[in-house]
């Protein structure tokens, strides 16, 4: 396997830029060695690769249960899902709570979405003034990129990559308000038509981003296709800030593929994590060129129970449906998933998810050894 470049001048100012404003515990980085732990039976050491890793921001994925684990797994930095800004304007109380950062989810950034620069300034000024301190977050991210109709109709996320001097008020709007740095997530293009990925990453540095993720995909793609590197390779060298490179990375080599076809100085994964935080030692392992023992069965089903008991600790268990999802992921290829999914699907609350998952968990050991 070839050695991932590490000696990239920008990924090193993204971990600068990622450490700052407070976001002292980005944890150093291992220098090298084998991942061997668990081949002798320990828990495994965190690692870090040799570029910021990041988790994607996720709308109903990414709280703060789900950011605790990726964090603990060796990613670099978590995001919020996608914020209203609106919400936030106006107080919602929910919006609110998807703002709420605890330290072991840390560094982690806000991703605000909207389209009026006058209230995307309010916003982060309220933000820092009365709901986190600097200290909490480390970036605020603004999603230009979201493909769902709900969210383009009212002319947020990529909708936005049609009217790029609108795009551009909002990030200059933002910076100007906002303590911490400025980051943008973007895709391609809105379509094959109208593919300005290159133009918009300029817009964005020339209004201050300090960096950008390109998700290489248009918003026609929504997400299937597969995500243009050279597209990606294109704008990292069109700008001078960092670009982290994003879109299909399933895996360690993905990840060293996106590297390299990029130039890229950070990393970020999406659907890779579902139900698979363990993605951030795979993709650790991959550009450090080290040996990678996969956890077993058992520990992907401790953390999967880990998971619930912290997912409903912060929610209360009432919400805990919406952890269906999460172990229909955990469990997806082992033997029995499709009978335990179908139970899942028709319990009734978080003590019958947590009895089903750990009876399941038992049963394959028993049976399998895991
Ligand atoms: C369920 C789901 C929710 C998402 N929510 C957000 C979001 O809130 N903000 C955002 O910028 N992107 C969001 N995305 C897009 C991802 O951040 C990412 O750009 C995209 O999935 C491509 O990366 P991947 O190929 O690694 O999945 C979401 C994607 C999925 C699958």
């Amino acid at each position: 396997m070839n050695r991932a470049p590490v000696n990239n001048p920008k990924s090193e100012r993204l971990f600068e830029l990622l450490r700052r404003a407070g976001a002292g515990s980005l944890p150093q980085r291992a220098a090298s060695g084998a991942s061997l732990e668990r081949e002798r039976g320990e828990a495994p050491e965190k690692r870090h690769s040799p570029v910021p890793v990041l988790l994607a921001p996720m709308a109903g994925i990414t709280d703060s249960a789900f950011r605790r684990l990726c964090i603990e797994k060796g990613c670099d930095f978590t995001f919020t899902e996608m914020v209203s800004a609106s919400g936030l304007h106006y107080k919602n109380r929910k919006t609110q709570e998807l703002i709420s950062i605890s330290d072991a989810e840390k560094p982690c950034g806000v991703q605000l979405f909207g389209h009026d620069p006058a209230l995307m300034a309010e916003t982060v000024q309220r933000l820092f003034a009365e709901l986190v301190s600097v200290r909490e977050v480390a970036v605020i991210d603004i999603n230009m990129g979201c493909p769902a109709p709900k969210i383009t109709s009212n002319g947020d996320g990529s909708a936005l990559m049609k009217s790029p001097a609108l795009a551009g008020r909002i990030i200059e709007a933002a910076v100007k308000a906002s303590p911490v740095p400025i980051s943008v997530k973007f895709r391609k293009g809105w379509d094959e038509a109208s593919v300005n990925a290159v133009e918009f990453a300029k817009m964005a540095e020339s209004s201050g981003a300090s960096f950008l993720t390109v998700h290489g995909r248009t918003r026609a793609q929504m997400y299937s296709g597969t995500a243009d590197r050279a597209l990606i390779a294109e704008v990292v060298s069109s700008v001078n800030i960092p670009v982290v490179g994003n879109g299909d990375i399933f895996s360690g080599e993905a990840a060293l593929d996106m590297l390299e076809k990029t130039g890229c100085a950070g990393l970020m994964a999406a659907r890779g994590a579902q139900g698979d935080p363990f993605i951030f030692e795979r993709i650790s392992a991959a550009l450090n060129n080290e040996n990678y023992t996969p956890p077993s069965e058992k520990e992907r089903l401790d953390t999967a129970l880990r998971h619930i008991e912290d997912y409903v600790s912060g929610h209360g268990g009432g919400a805990f449906a919406d952890m269906r999802k999460h172990i229909a992921w955990y469990v997806k290829g082992m033997c029995g998933s499709n009978e335990l999914r179908r139970r899942v699907n028709t319990c009734k609350n978080a003590r019958e998810l947590t009895a089903l998952v750990t009876a399941f968990r038992d049963e394959r050991e028993s049976f399998a050894g895991i």
